[in-house]
């Protein structure tokens, strides 16, 4: 982006944001939000109002970042899933509306237990986990993950959600350090395959510990589905989420260490394959 002089209003700052290809009002106001700490439904408002020059030059340096394709999420360091604010940072993958529906089902199995518990196997910034325990308040909730740093934010939010002391954060490789048996494990693990990996946009932003799934993507499933049944309960049930064209091969993966088990597929809200269920209890 061009050097310019700073907009004096609201107005001028979202004129800046439309000179710019690919940045939308949505994200620009967003950017202002965070800029300047006002609702966005008063900064719609008052858009004659003027600008504090800080505000505006923080607005302008975010501005050129996200013009260079830099998340917006990682700029505010907020993103909102299930309807609550989480903290991220670039040690996190950016949470995804797609994995709503892995809580939903969880949620739905759990509901009318009255005790349960759960382990979150590459919590990131702990949005299953968190939820979980928002949604769950019988759960009791393990939460790992390999990087410390991505733990931390995890239980930054824990933290800023009240949800805390129903989370035990661990520093693992997949269920190698965790102290089982639980009733359900729910993963979101890394599932990008090697020659994605090499062209899509994200794995220049977020980090490749998230989203590496080995050469075909399958890797951390295989490690996971190998290690479930040693740390479920006899009638516990596994919760993962897959990319659009895994369900297949995920559940084949399945069926081979749970071949009793009634294993499905199902979809997104966009009719895609997103989360693979083994449920042990309705083979009993
Ligand atoms: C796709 S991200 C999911 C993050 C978060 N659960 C979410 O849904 O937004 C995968 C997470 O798994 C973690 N991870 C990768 N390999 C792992 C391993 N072998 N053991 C534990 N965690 C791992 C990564 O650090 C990352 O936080």
């Amino acid at each position: 982006m061009e050097t310019r002089s700073l907009p004096a209003t609201i107005a001028d700052a979202l004129t800046c944001a439309r000179e710019l290809d690919g940045v939308t009002s949505i994200e620009a106001t967003a950017l202002l939000t965070h800029t300047t700490g006002q609702e966005r439904s008063w900064l719609l408002a008052h858009r004659e109002e003027s600008l504090d020059p800080a505000a505006a030059m923080q607005y302008l340096s975010l501005l050129a970042r996200l013009a260079e394709g830099e998340p917006l999420a990682y700029l505010t360091g907020i993103r909102e899933f299930h309807g609550l604010d989480f903290s991220v940072s670039r040690d996190v993958l950016i949470p995804r509306p797609e994995t709503e529906e892995l809580v939903d089902v969880v949620v739905r199995w759990a509901s009318n237990m009255t005790s349960v518990r759960l382990v979150d196997v590459g919590t990131g910034s702990g949005i299953i986990a968190v939820t979980l325990a928002e949604l769950l308040p019988q759960a009791r909730i393990t939460a790992v993950d390999v990087s410390p740093a991505a733990l931390a934010v995890a239980r930054r939010n824990a933290e800023a959600h009240h949800a805390a002391d129903r989370i035990t954060f661990l520093e693992s490789n997949l269920l190698a350090g965790v102290d089982g048996p639980f009733d359900g494990i729910v993963a979101n693990l890394p599932y990008v395959a090697g020659d994605d990996l090499r062209t899509l946009s994200v794995t220049h932003w977020e980090p490749r510990v998230a989203l590496d799934g080995g050469p075909d993507g399958l890797s951390a499933f295989r490690a996971l589905i190998a290690q479930a049944p040693q740390e479920l309960t006899p009638t516990g049930a596994l919760f993962l989420e897959i990319g659009f064209d895994q369900g297949e091969r995920v559940a084949a993966l399945c069926r081979e260490i749970f071949p009793q088990a009634a294993i499905q597929v199902l979809p997104d809200l966009a009719g895609l394959d997103r989360v693979v269920t083994v449920y042990q209890a309705e083979a009993l």
